[in-house]
């Protein structure tokens, strides 16, 4: 197939997400180059494992860019370099706007120099902002209530604008919370600080933690603890792959959530990763966070209509026993 002998530039291919779009796209016969600095990624990974093209560098790099432009011949970028904890924006947001936004902006007049018009970009689902209904869908209000999310929503209104003023068609993706590893062990989540509750549920049931924190048990939930919605990352990656193909079918310019419209709460985690794992995991109980929601659930159903998305591993125990073998062998490594 003629598209698929020009190159898809990969940013952040050395991170969680990207790693395992690269991995799909790669499968899918496709021919990837990772462009990434290696603040958060893995060149172990990229070698070992995805055995692709790595150039190590800043997306601002406005000159590396325009050289690997003119080098290759690409097709389309997918875009997941950016820094994504919430924390670190709220007390650091020049930070996020300088990589998430201006760096951002270096890419867009690079391709639009290199004439590359198709972009896959990773969004949020911390755009929303507070939720007024739920599940949440793409045409909720956007008010985002931290740095982070704000970032992200500049450079959707940039897209929009790039798109309208020149040849640009991107598929906007705001995920909700990925989590899982690749199934075969390959791959998985390697943050540094890590954030996020699976894996620090599971960093509890390997003794790398001493107990895991649920902050509030008296939410007007089932059980009273936060819902949040878990994406597995094969399903993300399998999106990217959909949004891809979209793009390179002329396919208009469109936003999706990546959602299961069905969350799972702190507690159902925890019970979950007890029976996965088989270990005692010890949690302790603090008050509420605040700016934590009670419920986080997004609406996959405009990504399943027209790009045809069909999670395969919307199960907590797919999510978690994937996660699970990723963690144990990262561990003994
Ligand atoms: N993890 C989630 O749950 C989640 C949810 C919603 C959106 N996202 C978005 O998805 C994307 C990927 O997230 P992730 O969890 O894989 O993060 P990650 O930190 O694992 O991956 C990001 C990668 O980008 C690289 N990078 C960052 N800035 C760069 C720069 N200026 N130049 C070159 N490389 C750079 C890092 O080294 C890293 O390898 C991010 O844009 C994030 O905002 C993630």
């Amino acid at each position: 197939m003629l598209v698929n002998q020009k190159k898809i530039l990969v940013t952040g291919g050395a991170g969680y997400i990207g790693s395992h779009a690269v991995l799909a796209l790669k499968n899918a016969g496709y021919d990837v180059i990772i462009l990434d600095n290696l603040i958060y990624g893995h060149r172990d990974l990229v070698e070992r494992v995805l055995k692709v093209e790595l150039v190590i560098g800043d997306l601002g790099d406005r000159s590396l860019l325009d050289d690997l432009f003119s080098r290759y011949s690409i097709d389309a970028v997918m875009h997941f370099a950016a820094f994504a904890y919430v924390g670190e924006s709220i007390k650091e947001p020049k930070k996020y706007y300088r990589n998430n936004v201006a760096n951002t902006l270096t890419l867009l007049e690079a391709m639009k120099a290199a004439s590359i018009n198709k972009l896959v970009f990773s969004s949020t689902c911390a755009t929303y902002g507070v939720a007024q209904f739920s599940p949440i869908t793409e045409d909720h209000p956007q008010n985002p209530i931290n740095p982070y999310g704000a970032s992200k929503l500049m450079v959707e209104q940039i897209l929009k604008d790039f798109s309208c003023a020149y040849d640009l068609n991107y598929v906007i993706f705001r995920y909700f919370n990925a989590a899982g590893a690749h199934p075969d062990g390959l791959l998985g989540e390697d943050h540094d600080p890590e954030p996020h509750l699976i894996p620090l549920v599971l960093f509890t049931a390997l003794g790398k933690r001493k107990f895991i924190s649920i902050f509030g048990t008296d939410y007007p939930t089932r059980d009273g603890t936060c819902i949040r919605d878990y994406i597995h990352v094969l399903d993300i990656a399998q999106a990217h792959l959909l949004g891809l193909n979209y793009l390179q079918q002329g396919g208009k310019s469109d936003i999706f959530n990546l959602g299961n419209s069905n969350g799972f709460s702190i507690q159902e985690v925890i019970d979950t990763a007890i029976k996965v794992t088989q270990k005692d995991i010890n949690v302790q109980i603090g008050d509420r966070r605040p700016g934590d929601p009670p419920i986080l659930v997004g609406s996959g159903e405009k990504a399943t209509k027209i790009l045809g998305w069909k999670p395969q591993y919307s199960s907590l125990e797919s999510i978690l026993s994937h996660a699970w073998q990723w963690h144990q062998k990262r561990h003994n490594e």
